[in-house]
């Protein structure tokens, strides 16, 4: 049964779509099957997956996630193929009324939930792009959901946007999904020579120890160029920092689902070496080891 995971940030343009289509893409095996549901009207993680043909085809048969939520469509007709393995629900600028419409409708903040349920064993991962907000869209993905990615971005408001977050995932948890857990924050759009990108590291890792990936991803240019060719990072440019940097955090996720991860920061993996597989050049630690160098060197030391 495929775990459904929300990536969810009331704030807009923290990389939630960015993370969404790299980290499905990177996901997406022969034996690994992965649907992405594009639940933001802005569309974005749909343009940056579908050609712009196969978008306006999936749009005049109507099958999007408003179709879906709203009209009962058959989920399984409405899933595209977006690639070997890798299947998407699009949204289209008709979510916009979703919202309004929903709130008037029987069990309005499980109609997603409702419909994955039948979808969920066809799958080993769902993974849902939500709107910049907290409204019905996305409390319909808090309510499928098994867990949460919170991407965040190192700002100087980060922390106090994590703390409203936070809270909404604890009301959502005890008034309509007692399983939704917190699967990661991760931090984006990190740049090693900006101290205040350090700070805000730091600080999160101080505050989620646990919860905090280890996978940071770095600002990059080839992340944002990227979807308006309709690629992934990971296809456009897969040697781009962003594109290891996604490839690292889909298998520390996957380590995380089979339960062999470990906190980051606090406790060290057990043979001393880093996580995952792989030598890691995205993780908290060696970032933190590196701009350490930078600084003695710096000072003259
Ligand atoms: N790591 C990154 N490096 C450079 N640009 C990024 C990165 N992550 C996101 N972006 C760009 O920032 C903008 C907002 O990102 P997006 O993923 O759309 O955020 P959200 O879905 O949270 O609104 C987009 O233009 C995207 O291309
Ligand atoms: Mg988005």
């Amino acid at each position: 049964m495929g775990r459904i995971i929300a990536i969810a940030n009331q704030k807009g343009g923290v990389g939630k779509t960015t993370t969404a289509i790299n980290l499905a893409f990177a996901l997406a095996q022969p034996e690994r099957k992965i649907l992405l549901v594009d639940l933001d009207p802005q569309a974005n993680s749909s343009s940056g997956l579908l050609a712009p043909d196969d978008l306006r085809a999936a749009r005049q048969q109507k099958l999007t996630a408003y179709e879906v939520l709203l009209a009962d469509a058959d989920p399984q007709r409405v899933f595209c193929k977006a690639r070997e393995s890798l299947y998407l629900l699009p949204s289209g600028p008709d979510l916009v009324g979703a919202e309004v419409e929903l709130a008037s409708a029987a069990r309005r903040e499980y109609r997603l939930s409702d419909l994955l349920a039948r979808s969920r064993d066809d799958f080993s991962l769902i993974l849902i792009d939500t709107p910049p907000s907290l409204g019905l869209l996305t409390l319909n993905a808090l309510v499928a959901a098994d867990a949460v990615i919170v991407p965040m971005q190192c700002e100087y408001y980060a922390l106090e946007g994590l703390s409203a977050l936070l809270d909404t995932l604890k009301r959502v948890r005890q008034a309509l999904n007692p399983r939704l857990a917190i699967q990661g924050v991760v931090l984006t759009m990190y740049d090693a020579r900006n101290r205040l990108s350090h700070e805000i590291a730091r600080e999160v890792a101080k505050f989620l120890p646990s919860e905090l990936f280890e996978t940071v991803i770095p600002r990059n240019v080839r992340l944002s160029e990227s979807p308006s060719h309709g690629l992934t990072a990971l296809e456009y440019d897969p040697r781009s920092a962003g594109a290891e940097a996604y490839r690292e955090l889909a298998a520390e996720l996957l380590a995380r689902v089979a339960g062999t991860s470990h906190a980051i920061l606090e406790t060290p993996p057990p043979d001393g070496g880093e996580s995952g597989p792989g030598p890691r050049k995205w993780g908290l630690r060696a970032l933190f080891a590196r701009s350490g160098e930078r600084a003695r060197k710096r000072a003259g030391g």
